[in-house]
């Protein structure tokens, strides 16, 4: 079996880390396949470096552009490896322009797909995530199911039980596997002069948030009269768009501490010791869920209904009133959820499952 694990962006590395590892230590034959939809050296390259991740053997340098220009160019750049390298399935993970991209390109070659994190769905097809999922899921051979309630709604859109797998999600994986040696690592707080200090971390990058002026200014004032009421500080790890986005519509961001990007393990700390976590990022609704940090997610949706149900999480938008309401509510809560994304196995099992089904385990 020659797996080949295709991806682009920063929450792709992570959660692909886990089967990553184990596809090295158990000796598979694979390869990566990296789009180059990040290429900043910290969304792309500090992962690999600090995750000891092997060097991907093709990278496509597709780079930023519109999205048929970027999808685009990598079904042209995926299409050509895989017919060079004959993989026998391709792994995609989660929701991203790359995912749609190497889903499609290998379906088309009749290679085998396996959609890690498959069966998410937001129910708004504004977002361009939830296109890309929806057809990678189509695409897919393999479903990798991260919760029941994904594998419920694979079943309910008519995919044959025999497909769908329900595994966990490797976040969970990547979290357990890297808590610990964060904690070891010198101390991101006291760099960015948060110890001793409450502090309220934020994360805000999706298209449908930083490229629309009212929505992304409203969270802006939104975390002023959170700074106001609450007199802690906050912390932005700034993604590239918001940063860009931010620039174009020359909006302020107050008293909010502007930071670039962190690395995961310096990320991971600081999620950990938050008060308070304010997102629009999947990845950081999962996890803040399984640290036990309560989160408020700056969208009027989520695919990630778990989280909302364990009440780790709270749905705000992005009107500045109900943001400190919804803080407020969350900041007021018990700490005593349970996890429902698995046991920090998913990727152990995916891989094995991949193994029995291409004969190499009974
Ligand atoms: C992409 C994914 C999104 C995911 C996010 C993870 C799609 C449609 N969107 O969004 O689902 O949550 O990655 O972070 O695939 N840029 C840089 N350096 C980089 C990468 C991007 O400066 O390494 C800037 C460029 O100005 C670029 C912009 O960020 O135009 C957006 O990048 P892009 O990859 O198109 O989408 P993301 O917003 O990163
Ligand atoms: N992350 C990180 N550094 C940061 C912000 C986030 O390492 O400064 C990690 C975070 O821990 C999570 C992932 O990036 O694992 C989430 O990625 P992102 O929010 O970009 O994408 P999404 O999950 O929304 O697709």
């Amino acid at each position: 079996m020659k797996i080949s694990v295709v991806f682009g962006t920063r929450p792709e590395i992570i959660k692909f880390s886990p089967i990553v590892r184990e596809c090295v230590r158990l000796g598979l034959d694979y390869f990566i396949l990296h789009t180059g939809q990040h290429y900043s050296y910290n969304m792309d390259r500090v992962f690999f470096e600090e995750l000891e991740l092997p060097e991907a053997r093709y990278n496509l340098d597709v780079g930023s552009g519109s999205h048929a220009e970027q999808t685009g160019k990598m079904l042209v750049g995926i299409e050509k490896v895989l017919q060079k390298e004959k993989p026998d399935v391709v792994l995609v993970e989660g929701d991203t322009n790359t995912v749609l991209a190497g889903a499609l390109a290998a379906v088309k070659l009749g290679v085998k797909v396996g959609h890690v994190e498959a069966g998410l769905r937001s129910y708004d097809d504004e977002m361009p995530e939830e296109i890309n999922r929806v057809l990678a899921d189509r695409c897919s051979h393999f479903l990798f199911a991260p919760t029941e309630k994904s594998r419920q709604i694979l079943l309910g859109e008519g995919f044959s039980e025999g497909k769908i797998f329900v595994t966990g999600n490797t976040v969970v994986d990547a979290v357990y596997q890297n808590l610990e040696v964060s904690k070891k690592k010198g101390s991101v707080s006291t760099r960015l002069g948060l110890d001793g200090h409450d502090y309220f971390l934020v994360t805000v990058h999706r298209q449908e948030n930083v490229d629309n002026e009212k929505r992304f200014s409203g969270i802006l004032e939104g975390l002023k009269l959170l700074q106001e009421e609450f007199g802690c500080k906050i912390v932005y790890p700034i993604h590239p768009r918001a940063k860009k986005q931010l620039k174009v519509f020359g909006l302020d961001a107050n008293d909010v501490m502007l930071v670039e990007p962190l690395n995961f393990l310096g990320f991971l700390q600081l999620e950990a010791n938050a008060k308070l976590v304010l997102t629009d990022s999947g990845g950081v609704q999962e996890e803040t869920c399984i640290l036990g940090v309560p989160c408020v997610t700056l969208r009027y949706n989520t695919e990630r209904p778990e989280t909302l149900e364990v009440g780790s999480n709270v749905l705000a938008g992005t009107e500045p009133k109900e943001i400190v309401s919804k803080a407020k509510l969350m900041l007021g809560k018990e700490i005593k959820w349970a996890n429902p994304f698995g046991d920090g196995k998913a990727g152990a099992r995916i891989v094995d499952i991949l193994r029995k089904e291409f004969g190499q385990i009974s």
